[in-house]
C-alpha cells in the first residue's frame, strides 16, 4: 500500500484510493469471459492482465510485437494469448482486429490501455502527432472494428487521465493535429486523454438502447514505464518518491478492472471514474458536439490510412 492510501476513505461504491485491483475482483469469478487489454506488457496493463487472468478470464494481451505479447501472456495464465497492435501503426492495428476475429473471440471487454507521455520532441505517424496517434487514432480503429465482436453487455473502458485537463483550450485542437504549428509536450499528451474521454462519452451514446457500456477512467498517478520520456532526473525523483507519493500498480489497476468487470459499474456507465468512483472531468469533455466532431475526425484520419 502506498503511504497516501493510508489517509483515504472509500467512495460510494465501497472502494476508493486504496483498493486494489486485486481486491475489487476477491468475490468474482471471471470464468468464461474473454477481454482484450492492450499494453498487457508493463505497468498497469500488465498488472490488470494478472489479476483479470487469475480470476479466471481469458485475457487477450496486445503489445508492439507478438513476441513481446506472447511473453507477458506467457506470465498471466494458460488461457491468454498474445497479438501484437502496434498502436501508431495501422496496419498493425487491422492485423491485430482480424486475428481476433479470426480466433473467434467475443468479447466481455476492451480495456484500451497502452498510451505514450510527453514525449519531448514533436514526433509523429501518417502526419498526426505521435501522442493523439497512438493513444486515440490506434484505439479508435481498434475499438469500432472489434464493436460486432463485443458482447451484448461488453464494455469498453478507455486509460485517460486527470491529465486531459492540461488539453488545449479548445478541447481538441483540430486545426493543429500534426503539431506543425506548435509543440507542447504536456498539452498534447492532455489533448489525447481528453480524446480518450470524449471517445468513451460519444461511444456510450452510441450503445444507448443497448446493454453495452463506455467509460474513461483515470488510474491514479502511478509509479510505472510511463515517465520514461521525462528526463533522467524527474525519473529519479519519481523513484525515490514513488512509494509515498504515488499509488502502487495493484492500486493504480484497480479502476480499470473496476469498470470492466465488476457489476457496480453497471449503473455508471457512461462515467469518468477515478478511484473507483464516479468524478467530474473537465466541462468540455461532456459536451457532445465536440465529441462528435471528434468521431468524424477520427473516422476521416482513418480513411486515408
Ligand atoms: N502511470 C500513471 O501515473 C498514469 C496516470 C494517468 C493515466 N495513465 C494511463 O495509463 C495507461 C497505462 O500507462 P502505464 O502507466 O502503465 O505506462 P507504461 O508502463 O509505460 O505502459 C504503457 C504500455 O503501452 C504500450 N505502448 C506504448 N506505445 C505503444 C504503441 N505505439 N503501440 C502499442 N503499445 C504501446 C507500452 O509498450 P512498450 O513497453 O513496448 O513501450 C506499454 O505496454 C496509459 O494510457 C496512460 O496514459 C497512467
Amino acid at each position: 500500500m502506498s503511504l497516501l492510501a493510508m489517509f483515504k476513505s472509500p467512495g460510494p461504491t465501497g472502494f476508493g484510493y486504496a483498493s486494489t485491483a486485486d481486491e475489487i475482483t476477491k468475490d468474482l469469478s471471471l470464468n468464461g469471459q474473454t477481454i482484450l487489454v492492450t499494453g498487457c506488457n508493463s505497468g498497469i496493463g500488465q498488472e490488470v492482465c494478472r489479476v483479470l487472468a487469475m480470476r479466471g478470464a481469458r485475457v487477450l494481451g496486445t503489445a508492439r510485437t507478438k513476441e513481446k505479447a506472447d511473453a507477458a501472456c506467457a506470465t498471466f495464465s494458460n488461457k491468454s494469448t498474445g497479438y501484437a497492435c502496434e498502436l501508431s501503426r495501422p496496419t498493425s492495428v487491422r492485423e491485430c482486429a482480424a486475428a481476433i476475429k479470426t480466433d473467434g473471440h467475443q468479447l466481455d471487454a476492451i480495456i484500451c490501455n497502452a498510451g505514450i507521455m510527453m514525449l519531448p520532441r514533436l514526433e509523429k505517424s501518417h502526419g498526426v502527432e505521435l501522442q493523439f496517434f497512438t493513444n486515440h487514432i490506434g484505439h479508435f480503429m481498434l475499438v469500432t472494428d472489434l464493436l460486432q465482436q463485443l458482447k451484448r453487455d461488453g464494455r469498453v473502458v478507455m486509460l485517460s487521465s486527470e491529465a486531459h485537463r492540461a488539453a488545449p483550450s479548445t478541447g481538441i485542437d483540430f486545426d493543429n493535429l500534426s503539431g506543425n504549428k506548435g509543440y507542447r509536450p504536456l498539452a498534447a499528451y492532455g489533448q489525447s486523454k481528453m480524446a480518450n474521454l470524449l471517445f468513451a462519452k460519444e461511444l456510450q451514446r452510441r450503445f444507448v438502447g443497448t446493454d453495452k457500456v463506455a467509460y474513461a477512467v483515470h488510474p491514479g498517478v502511478v509509479a510505472t514505464n510511463l515517465a520514461r520520456n521525462m528526463g533522467p532526473i524527474l525519473s529519479r525523483v519519481l523513484t525515490a518518491l514513488g512509494p509515498m507519493l504515488l499509488k502502487s500498480v495493484g492500486e493504480g489497476s484497480a479502476t480499470a478492472v473496476f469498470a470492466a468487470v465488476h457489476p457496480k459499474a453497471a449503473p455508471l456507465a457512461g462515467s469518468y471514474l477515478s478511484n473507483s468512483n464516479v468524478i467530474r472531468p473537465r466541462a468540455d469533455a461532456e459536451d457532445k458536439a465536440l465529441a462528435t466532431r471528434l468521431w468524424m475526425t477520427s473516422e476521416e484520419i482513418v480513411a486515408t490510412l
